[in-house]
């Protein structure tokens, strides 16, 4: 038996209406808040809509469960911050057209500086979907220069790389004291052979699309030791017909799974007793949270993964996991 005190996944999609509906109970069910993004058709751009999704959110949850809201990105005012601050986290910054629902997204880097002064100044953390142009395996490190500039730039601004897949970016929080990361579940297991190497996977496709064996390795050390890195499973259901399909959705929906898959993962590296930090403490000292307080016991009992859930395919479908939460 293991008893977690209040697990947070600190980058989640719960979509909206059925789908919302159908998700949100699984990351209830396992984490005690969960750091939501803002990635909506249309995108969460203001305090009003932020209200409004997160009040969809409660209702759907079916568990005592804290949303912890993000506002998309885009040029905003001092005074529209200010007006969003009580009700969100941070500020999701998506290159324009790098992913699901990022077509909103921001076009030139440039074009940041002065919403990010702002947050700066108003103490608000900025997340990264960190790729930029090219080719697609070189995409994160592409990126990096830029937020290792703001990161020198606006230095007392905290700064979240999200879903992390690269040794170089691991890298970069060494040169960088006010930069974090998230780290993925599918990230700490698979590399780009399990999506395309044998028979093409789509269920194993995301963005940033999975990288080499010492990527992985750089990630599982980092979510060992690092103390300025912490989960967020990017849980990212798509319906099986966008995944199944000649243009497949990229997205991995892993909610179900992520806490008996990241306890057996820990367990194989002989570090059971570190999963408290990299699920709850770590995080909690970067976005300098006090969660409420709740407790998520994983027992050993062996279960079938699912193949469906509603319509969609979870992560690990199929497969014997030997944790199970209670
Ligand atoms: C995410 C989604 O489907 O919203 N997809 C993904 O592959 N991770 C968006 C994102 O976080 O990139
Ligand atoms: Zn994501």
């Amino acid at each position: 038996m293991l008893t977690l005190h209040s697990p947070l996944d600190m980058h989640v999609h719960l979509r909206q209406g059925d789908m919302l509906r159908l998700v949100a109970p699984h990351t209830a069910r396992s984490f005690a808040a969960a750091v939501v993004m803002p990635n909506l058709a249309p995108p969460v751009t203001g305090a009003a809509q932020v209200l409004e999704y997160r009040q969809a959110i409660l209702e759907a949850a079916g568990h005592p469960f804290e949303p912890l809201m993000t506002l998309f990105f885009r040029e905003y005012s001092r005074a529209e911050l200010e007006e969003a601050k009580p009700h969100i986290v941070g500020v999701k910054l998506y290159p324009a057209g790098m992913t699901t629902g990022s077509e909103a997204g921001l076009a030139d880097m440039e074009r940041a500086a002065p919403t990010l002064a702002h947050m700066e100044a108003l103490d608000i953390p900025l997340l990264i979907h960190g790729e930029g142009c090219g080719f697609v395996m070189d995409r994160e490190a592409a990126f990096l220069p830029v937020v290792e500039r703001w990161s020198r730039d606006f230095p007392k601004l905290r700064i979240v790389l999200e879903h992390v897949t690269t040794a170089a970016g691991i890298a970069l929080l060494e040169r960088c004291g006010n930069l974090f990361a998230t780290v993925t579940l599918h990230h700490l297991l698979i590399t780009l052979d399990d999506v395309i190497g044998g028979l093409m996977r789509p269920h194993l496709f995301c963005k940033p699309v999975a990288k080499r064996p010492e990527d992985r390795a750089a990630l599982r050390e980092a979510a060992l030791s690092h103390p300025r890195a912490f989960f967020g499973s990017d849980t990212a259901p798509h319906p099986v017909t966008a995944k199944e399909a000649p243009g497949c959705a990229a997205g991995i929906f892993s909610a179900p799974v992520a806490l008996p898959a990241l306890a057996a993962l820990f367990e194989e590296l002989g570090a059971l007793d570190r999963l408290q930090a990299f699920v709850s403490d770590r995080a909690c000292a970067a976005y300098r949270l006090a969660p409420p307080a709740r407790e998520v016991t994983l027992r050993r009992r062996a279960w079938t993964v699912p193949e469906r859930i509603g319509t969609v395919v979870p992560y690990l479908a199929g497969q014997t996991l030997n944790w199970m939460v209670d």
